[in-house]
């Protein structure tokens, strides 16, 4: 085998481990379900499924930061909240049980939590909730403990939030987020084979009560980010490993800033976690590329690892409403 055949093999095989998306929303503990309310991103295994595969999404200026590849697709459910409910997000890889790694062990990064009227607007998407570099490393070439990796995999893929007090009844998109920073060091606009990981994932949410506290005004999805937004650009390993610490393109800092806002003053200032019920049944699921319709039209560039030669395209716009849509009944989600 050609050494570029391996290396682009190796660039599928990555891609297929490291993905980690939302399987169940837990509302005050109780599951509502396999995917319910949740905007599946379309993830596949690379070139020969011949669908799109920004996944992870790399590209700060790409649509898919808003909700993930096919993020602008509704979920055919809502999940009713109340203000004050707990959320839990389902985390998980391969499937939705304590055996899933959750997210790739190399993955280490922050996980981040917005709230946005649903559709989305200009600047409409309010940080509620985050989580970086939690303690330092405490050996030579170690990472230190991350959000993703130190507590939600090892916590079953947990992400607990709150809806925000006296939050206005209406539709809403929650985003939320893992950002893996294990090849971090480089921003994707100088080295496209590296940058940060972004896993947005989008839930569908309706708030009911008579709430009258509105959202200030947030940032936008793409647009929150850029490759000099501190935190986008990092070496995990800098400060500890010397080598690395010489070419460094950035100062070793052993302190992490979390990219985008500070969290809104709105939002509550703790979330305790509540003991979770049983996970409803299924919980492996189909990959994405059998069972959506062949009339989503889905894109990529594939490019082989070492050369960055595009081995292969297709082509897939989002069409983000302006207006809020009543999603469609779950046999016309993807027909
Ligand atoms: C990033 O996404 C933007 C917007 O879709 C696109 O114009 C640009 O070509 C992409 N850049 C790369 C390097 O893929
Ligand atoms: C989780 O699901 C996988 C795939 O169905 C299965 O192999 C594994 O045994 C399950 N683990 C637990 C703890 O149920």
């Amino acid at each position: 085998m050609h050494s570029s055949s391996l290396l682009l093999l190796s660039l599928i095989q990555g891609h297929a481990l490291a993905h980690t998306f939302i399987w169940g929303v837990f509302v005050n503990g109780v599951d509502q379900g396999l995917f319910k309310g949740i905007r599946t991103p379309a993830y596949n295994n690379g070139p020969n499924s011949g669908g799109y595969s920004n996944s992870p999404v790399k590209n700060l200026t790409s649509i898919d930061m808003r909700c993930n590849v096919l993020g602008d697709i509704q979920a055919p459910d809502t999940i009713k909240v109340v203000p004050g409910d707990v959320l839990t997000f389902d985390w998980h890889h391969d499937y939705r049980n304590d055996s899933d790694e959750v997210i790739a062990s190399s993955h280490h990064g922050p996980s981040l939590v917005y709230i946005s009227p649903d559709p989305p607007t200009e600047d409409s998407f309010v940080k509620i909730w985050h989580e970086g570099l939690y303690e330092e490393q405490p050996a030579p070439l170690e990472p230190g403990k991350w959000s993703t990796t130190s507590n939600l995999a090892k916590n079953g893929g947990h992400m607990n939030v709150r809806i925000p007090a006296g939050l206005k009844a209406g539709h809403y998109l929650i985003r939320a987020e893992m950002i893996g920073l294990h090849e971090g060091e480089v921003s994707y606009l100088k080295n496209p084979i590296r940058g940060a990981q972004f896993y947005p994932n989008c839930v569908q949410i309706e708030v009911t009560g008579d709430g009258d506290v509105s959202l200030p005004e947030g940032v936008s999805f793409p647009g929150a980010y850029d490759y000099d937004t501190p935190g986008v650009v990092y070496d995990i390993y800098c400060s500890t490993d010397k080598k690395r610490a010489a070419t460094a393109t950035v100062p070793c800092t052993t302190t992490y800033p979390i990219p985008g806002p500070t969290v809104w003053s709105g939002a509550w200032a703790e979330t305790t976690s509540v003991p979770l019920g049983e996970v409803s049944a299924p919980t492996k699921a189909t990959p994405w590329s059998t069972w959506i319709k062949s009339s989503v039209v889905t894109s990529a560039t594939f490019t082989d690892r070492k050369s960055v030669t595009v081995v292969g395209t297709s082509t897939y716009a989002a069409h983000w409403s302006e207006a809020y849509q009543t999603p469609a009944a779950a046999s016309g989600r993807w027909s």
